[in-house]
């Protein structure tokens, strides 16, 4: 990796990201090609990886975090994901999707009961927005929760849960009031063995195939009323604010993923020979690896940008959204690009299993999709500079 001046980084960083990279080279490397032909959930290393405080790393250390910074979670998030993408998602949705949004917006007790079990590796959380029929149309969800004394009643399905089938806890998002659109949804905390509650099936993946995705079916699932996250009536704009957090994390994966696609073809491009050359020495692939690096250290500024945007808006309770969704849309659509090129300069290779450049190229795509699709980020980005949010 390139030491950008700009963004220096301290010793408590170099020694995160080192052992970050320690972590995935001896642990996660022997085993990523396994896992995802098998489609199986790797418990063990995920495990581990809670131990090591990578679950939590921007959580304070009374809720059982690591305490530390933006930055600091992007360069060990972007060390897993070199290695495997499938690892890099379920750090990035307990990171942000779930304990970010839970200590910017949850109570005391809320911190302890629900961010400490998954800061500390003890547990798996996920975050529920998207439903059959509302993808990046996020406002227009069905499923309600209706006030029953000190209780609220969840009826409806969610769908493309990561980690829906083995997390512990799940922030969900509810129309208590549908009259009011956005403004009628509210988020909640919802302990995965509730009464009511049952995990679909298990999406059959192209990609990042070790990490599980599914359904949630509420059937008058029964939730205390403390377990409301913010207010009711504010979940919509939680729910945008932690996804501005979870994108940057998206962008850290897609940067990994084409860190790792870049290596490969750069070493097999001063290897492989062809018409009595090394092909690196054609312009044909040279140029095509000269692309690919000034895209991926593109890729890496933008993210940077945004981590430290976003660890400014701690303090200032800013929004980061045009700094977030710049690097999700240039950075997944860089993963896109570089996991291309790197198959074609692979030929054959490249399209066997027997290296792992196909892998990074299935897992590219998701980057373009999940938490909010190159288009939403058009879309978020045009506003902002329109004045249109
Ligand atoms: N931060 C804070 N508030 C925000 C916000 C943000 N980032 N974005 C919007 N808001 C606020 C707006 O200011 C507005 O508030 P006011 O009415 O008070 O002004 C309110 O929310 C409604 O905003 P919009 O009118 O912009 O809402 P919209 O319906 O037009 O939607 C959108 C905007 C950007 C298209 C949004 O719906 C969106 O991001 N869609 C994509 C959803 C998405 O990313 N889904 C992925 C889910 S997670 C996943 O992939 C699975 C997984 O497990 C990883």
């Amino acid at each position: 990796m390139t030491e950008l001046p700009i963004y220096p980084l301290t010793n408590e960083h170099k020694m995160l990201r080192d052992a970050a990279r320690d972590f995935a080279q001896k642990e996660i490397a022997p085993i990523a090609a396994e896992f995802d032909e098998s489609g199986e959930f790797p418990s063990e290393t995920i495990k581990k990886m809670g131990e090591l405080g990578f679950m939590g790393i921007e959580v304070p250390e009374q809720y059982g975090g690591a305490g530390m910074d933006s930055l600091a979670y992007v360069l060990a998030l972007e060390e897993i994901c070199k290695v495997d993408a499938s690892h890099g998602v379920i750090m990035s949705v307990n990171n942000s999707l779930y304990c970010h949004g839970i200590l910017k917006f949850g109570t005391e007790e809320q911190k302890k009961k629900f961010v400490t079990p998954i800061a500390s590796g003890k547990a798996i959380g996920a975050y529920s927005l998207t439903e059959p029929q509302s993808g990046s149309d996020a406002g227009n969800m069905r499923s309600t929760a209706v006030r029953d004394g000190n209780f609220y009643i969840l009826n409806g399905r969610k769908s493309w849960v990561t980690s829906g089938p083995v997390a512990n806890y799940f922030v969900v998002f509810m129309m208590t009031d549908p009259t009011k659109k956005q403004k009628g949804v509210t988020a909640f905390l919802v302990d995965g063995n509730s009464k009511g509650l049952t995990r679909g099936k298990k999406e059959p993946k192209l990609g990042i195939r070790a990490s599980a995705t599914s359904e949630l079916i509420f059937e008058n699932c029964k939730v205390p009323a403390e377990n409301i996250l913010g207010k009711e009536g504010e979940g919509f704009k939680i729910a945008m604010t932690v996804l501005d957090a979870g994108r940057i994390g998206i962008a850290t994966q897609a940067l990994g993923i084409a860190e790792a696609a870049y290596e490969a073809a750069r070493q097999y491009a001063g290897q492989r020979e062809a018409f009595g050359h090394k092909i690196g020495q054609f312009q044909g692939t040279g140029f095509k690896l000269a692309d690919m690096k000034t895209r991926i250290e593109a890729s890496r500024l933008l993210i940077y940008n945004a981590a430290i945007a976003k660890e400014k808006a701690k303090n200032n309770n800013g929004r980061y959204s045009l700094e977030a969704s710049m690097a999700k849309l240039f950075s997944s659509e860089t993963a896109m690009y570089v996991t291309h090129q790197a198959v074609q300069i692979h030929g054959g290779m490249g399209y066997s299993k027997e290296l792992p450049v196909e892998r990074y190229f299935r897992d590219a795509k998701i980057t373009e999709i999940y938490e909010g699709t190159s288009e939403i980020q058009r879309l978020v980005i045009s506003r902002s500079e329109l004045g249109m949010k």
